[in-house]
């Protein structure tokens, strides 16, 4: 997370701050892969909103289905269902393997990891979860427990039995023992390490199939593989998160069909409301049955609402009608060249990786320490605000600053060049002007 900040503007002067600064803009229009401010001018959104935005802003199909919505039912009573709920949960159990069938809607992607959580302990009545290096899984108190990246600090005890494991990042060898290609030795001494601390009760895995906000990390082939042989020696369930790879960023339906691995329970959010908050828990019929008689509750205020429920009908409809994923997989193709193209001209780019339209940039002060470079990063994260293209910069401790580059899978060519154009101009000027400063 960046420093948290004041932008002094008279708008901010009564809310909270909760990590990364307020954007030096109202914003009060959005459409597709453009935003607009207050005083009317444009920007491009290369952060999708808060990655949720993958059909893009306002997409005609969501405003019908808030529409239709407004005229059917927004919000019910915990334990009544309506059609647009019943649908997704026959939908999702389509598009996925016979062994994810049974789903519970929620609001957030925490939420979701907090009732994945709880259903793996219940189930396996064991409580030790671990999760990796780098990944975030939510701001309430179970899904924090096992989020390593960012905000561990200060808020007394995690959950009992948060135990953790190396994230598989070749550009940065979490076990200084490989570069640029990770062979899993990583992951062995991972698990020697869980197994040294474990007390016996090791419950579950959580994980991004690709860590996002740990600096886009894409783990080698067979990876996951691996992952699950561990698990079942332990008897431990193996969660994917998938709140920003599922639904078409990576070019699949879900990032676990990339890995062919299939997890025990799969947490769905972000992309599945397409801007509207809305998330699912996923699990087998057995898991559902198990927890059932052994008295699982989890009812929050929106769980099974149908307006959000009918907004992800929609987008599930718009994945498929637009061919999304294989959008993705050309765009993504086409904003990894250009990302390339700077990497060779500015020095600064130390690494360009990502999957689909899912781009991580590490900023670097020299290439060959890899020392991050944050603070130029933000500068160009502003300047490029400034020029009209808005960018996520993600700090991963000391280690590392990346852009996170996930524009909405709608985006265009022309989008993108102007997007790669505006970046290398930013970066241009800021380092210039570092140099000019330097030199007085
Ligand atoms: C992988 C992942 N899981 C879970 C979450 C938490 O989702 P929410 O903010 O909706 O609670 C996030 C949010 O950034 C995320 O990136």
């Amino acid at each position: 997370m960046p420093t948290p900040h004041l932008t002094n503007e008279p708008w901010d002067e009564h809310l909270i701050r909760y990590g990364m600064p307020f954007a030096p803009r109202l914003i009060e229009k959005a459409c597709g892969t453009l935003l607009w401010d207050s005083e009317g001018r444009e920007i491009l959104d290369f952060t999708s909103g808060q990655m949720c935005a993958t059909i893009g802003h306002n997409h005609p199909r969501i405003v019908q289905a808030i529409r239709d919505a407004c005229e059917g039912a927004l919000h019910l009573f915990s334990g009544m269902l309506s059609p647009p709920v019943v649908a997704l949960s026959q939908r999702l159990a389509q598009m996925l393997p016979p062994n994810l069938s049974k789903s519970l809607f929620l609001s957030t992607g925490g939420e979701a990891n907090e009732a994945a959580l709880k259903l793996a302990k219940l189930h396996s009545g064991k409580f030790e979860v671990v999760g990796f290096t780098g990944s975030w899984h939510g701001m309430t108190s179970g899904a924090q427990s096992v989020n390593y990246v960012a905000g561990r600090k200060g808020y007394g005890p995690m959950m009992p039995g948060s135990l953790t494991l190396p994230a598989p990042n070749p550009y940065h060898c979490p076990v200084r023992h490989c570069r640029d290609a990770c062979d899993g030795t990583c992951l062995e001494v991972g698990f020697d390490m869980v197994d040294a601390q474990s007390t016996g009760a090791l419950a579950a895995v959580i994980a991004e199939p690709i860590e996002s906000s740990g600096g886009v990390i894409v783990p080698p082939a067979g990876y996951w593989q691996k992952v699950r042989e561990h698990c079942e020696k332990r008897g431990m369930l193996l969660i994917f998160d998938e709140a920003q790879t599922a639904f078409g960023r990576l070019g699949r339906d879900f990032a676990f069909q990339h890995f062919g691995v299939e997890p025990d329970i799969l947490t769905l959010s972000k992309t599945l409301g397409g801007g509207l908050p809305l998330s699912a828990t996923v699990i087998s019929e057995a898991m559902e049955r198990d927890a059932h008689a052994k008295g699982f509750i989890h009812p929050t205020s929106h769980v099974s609402d149908p307006l959000p429920a009918q907004v992800a009908l929609a987008v599930l409809d718009v994945l498929a009608e637009e061919d999304l994923n294989a959008r993705a997989l050309e765009m993504g193709e086409h904003l990894s060249a250009g990302l390339h193209h700077l990497q060779q001209k500015h020095e600064i780019i130390g690494d360009v990786r990502g999957f689909g339209l899912l781009q991580g940039v590490e900023l670097v002060r020299d290439r060959e320490t890899r020392a991050p470079d944050a603070a130029t990063g933000r500068a160009i994260t502003s300047r490029c605000m400034e020029l009209g293209l808005s960018m996520n910069i993600v700090s991963v401790g000391a280690m590392a600053a990346i852009w996170r580059i996930a524009p909405p899978l709608t985006v265009t060519r022309a989008e993108i060049d102007r997007g790669i154009t505006i970046l290398d101009q930013a970066i241009g000027e800021v380092l210039a002007e570092g140099k000019r400063a330097a030199a007085e």
